[in-house]
């Protein structure tokens, strides 16, 4: 007989096995599937996040920034580091470590709440009276049953169309992750968010890097004053960053590979490369779910049709994360899945799409909740702006990191925050400030008017606070 369970969740990375921990926790019986394989076949829960995404990239983040501080910075602190070397087989152990490590995590946090693991691939058989039969094909084939089943399958990267992957000269964040030696000549399409985090890792690691991007714009989605600033800093760093191209043929061969271009003025060019990463977004996935055989619902794009609660098509089945529609980011995963097992429990689970957070992890980082100005003057809203850069910071000076700025927008009658962008040290972390107040509606003065230590960059943000009523205290 096949075993039953409350709720099955399909997909074991942050959307999926969070889902999968909180129903639990809220007293169903609960299984997880998912087919991640290790390097010697193991289960490796935690999704393109943990193997191959946020956890790992940030891993190598860390790691080329302490190099490229050892070459460039130390020396403004009197320290000589002189001959510094870097053992990329190391690095890349480091980075395996940290994975396993998260791995593990959540493989002890399933048994820690009773959540039952299966390692293979799920996918529907049929509607019954119970709910869902699902196949589990992995070391061994079994069928189980959910009453309520949760998907969170995530995303593919996308490939230039007529260019696979082979995750030896042409790479998808995976192979991205994995190259084994510094290449000379580094060429990314695409200066989205993989494209600046994966040119600044082997930039700082010393690749001569150049990143082509489609768009005239350089970050679109970003507040246009914020990333200028990035943009500046980039320059200076020698990231070669070319907008408005128009991708052509790409040849590999031995040598590398060859990208053929039009630039922004027209001109035909080409440019060779060791490896090509292409990051030109990410694609739904539902291979492999058998979809079709209980008629759930796609878009044009593939990916699941849900409502703003979550729902599928099907009466039963919910479906999370970067499967379906909003931003493909862990945390905005995580944040419905928590949502999705609560309403299965009739409470009142819910996701504020206004303010999820985004950060860049690159140096300077970028990070931004709400709003941002072009938006605001898009929909010809009334606001004022305040910004504070860190140069007149104390501890951003004492750091010897002075970059960028944060910035407030707020409702020019009410006073309520719309917006908060942040280029700079540690952006990662102060944009945290930044969404509990727009979460409590709070407005520019309320944060102007707390306390923060001194001294600390959190101080840049109340001056930005204060900015907005113009009486800046420090510049
Ligand atoms: P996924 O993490 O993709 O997990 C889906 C899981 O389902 C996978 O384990 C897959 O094997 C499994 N699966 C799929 N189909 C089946 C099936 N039929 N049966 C069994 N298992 C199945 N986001 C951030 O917020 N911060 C970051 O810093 C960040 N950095 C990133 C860096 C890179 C290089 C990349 C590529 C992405 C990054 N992201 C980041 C995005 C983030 O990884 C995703 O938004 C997030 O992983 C989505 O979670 P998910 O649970 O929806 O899907
Ligand atoms: P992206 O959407 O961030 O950027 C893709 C870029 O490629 C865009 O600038 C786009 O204009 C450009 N592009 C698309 N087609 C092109 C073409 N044919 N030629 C040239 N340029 C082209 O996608 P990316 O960087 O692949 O990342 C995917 C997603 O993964 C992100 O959107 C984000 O949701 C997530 N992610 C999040 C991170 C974080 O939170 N720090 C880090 C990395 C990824």
């Amino acid at each position: 007989m096949s075993q039953a369970f409350d709720v099955v969740v399909i997909g074991g990375g942050p959307g999926g096995y969070i889902a999968a921990i909180r129903a639990a926790q809220l007293g169903f019986k609960v299984a997880c599937i998912d087919e991640w394989k290790n390097a010697t076949g193991g289960p490796a829960p935690g999704g393109t996040c943990t193997n191959v995404g946020c956890i790992p990239s940030k891993a190598l983040l860390q790691s080329s920034e302490h190099f490229d501080h050892a070459n460039h910075h130390f020396a403004d602190h009197g320290i000589s580091a002189t001959n510094v070397k870097i053992d990329i087989t190391k690095m890349v152990g480091r980075k395996d470590t940290v994975v396993k490590q998260n791995n593990d995590g959540i493989l002890y946090l399933f048994k820690k709440n009773k959540v039952t693991f299966f390692h293979g691939r799920g996918s529907f058989v049929k509607a019954v009276e119970a709910g869902y039969e699902i196949q589990v094909a992995g070391a061994k084939e079994e069928t189980i049953t959910g009453q309520q089943v949760i998907l969170a399958t995530g995303s593919n990267a996308r490939a230039l169309p007529g260019v696979p992957f082979d995750e030896e000269t042409v790479l998808s964040n995976d192979g991205a992750l994995r190259i084994g030696a510094v290449p000379k000549k580094l060429v990314l399409i695409g200066s989205g968010v993989i494209g600046l985090e994966m040119g600044s890792v082997w930039r700082r690691l010393g690749s001569d890097v150049t990143i082509l991007e489609g768009l005239p714009t350089f970050l679109g989605a970003v507040d246009e004053q914020i990333a200028k600033e990035a943009k500046k800093a980039f320059d200076k760093q020698g990231l070669k960053i070319e907008l408005g191209v128009k991708v052509g043929e790409v040849k590999t061969g031995k040598k590398g590979v060859s990208v053929a271009y039009t630039n922004a003025k027209g001109e035909a060019l080409s440019i060779d490369g060791d490896k090509l990463i292409v990051s030109i977004g990410r694609v739904p996935n539902t291979i492999g779910l058998n979809a079709e055989a209980v008629g759930l619902q796609l878009d044009e794009r593939g990916a699941i049709v849900v409502d703003a609660e979550c729902r599928t098509s099907l009466k039963g089945v919910w479906a999370v994360g970067d499967v379906v529609r909003g931003p493909m980011l862990a945390h905005k995963a995580e944040e419905e899945g928590v949502a999705v097992a609560e309403r299965i429990a009739g409470q009142h689970g819910h996701v504020n799409f206004n303010t999820i957070p985004w950060v860049i992890y690159t140096s300077p980082e970028i990070a931004w909740v709400g709003e941002t100005e072009q938006q605001l003057k898009a929909r010809d809203a009334k606001y004022k702006a305040g910004t504070f850069p860190f140069l007149a910071n104390g501890r951003a000076r004492a750091l010897g990191d002075t970059t960028g700025m944060v910035k407030f927008l707020a409702d020019a009658t009410t006073d309520e925050i719309l917006g908060v962008h942040i280029v700079g040290p540690m952006a990662s972390e102060l944009i945290a400030e930044a969404v509990v107040a727009m979460e409590f509606k709070a407005s520019a003065e309320d944060i102007a008017r707390i306390c923060h230590a001194h001294p600390s960059l959190s101080e840049a943000t109340k001056e930005a606070a204060l900015a907005v009523d113009k009486r800046t205290l420090n510049f």
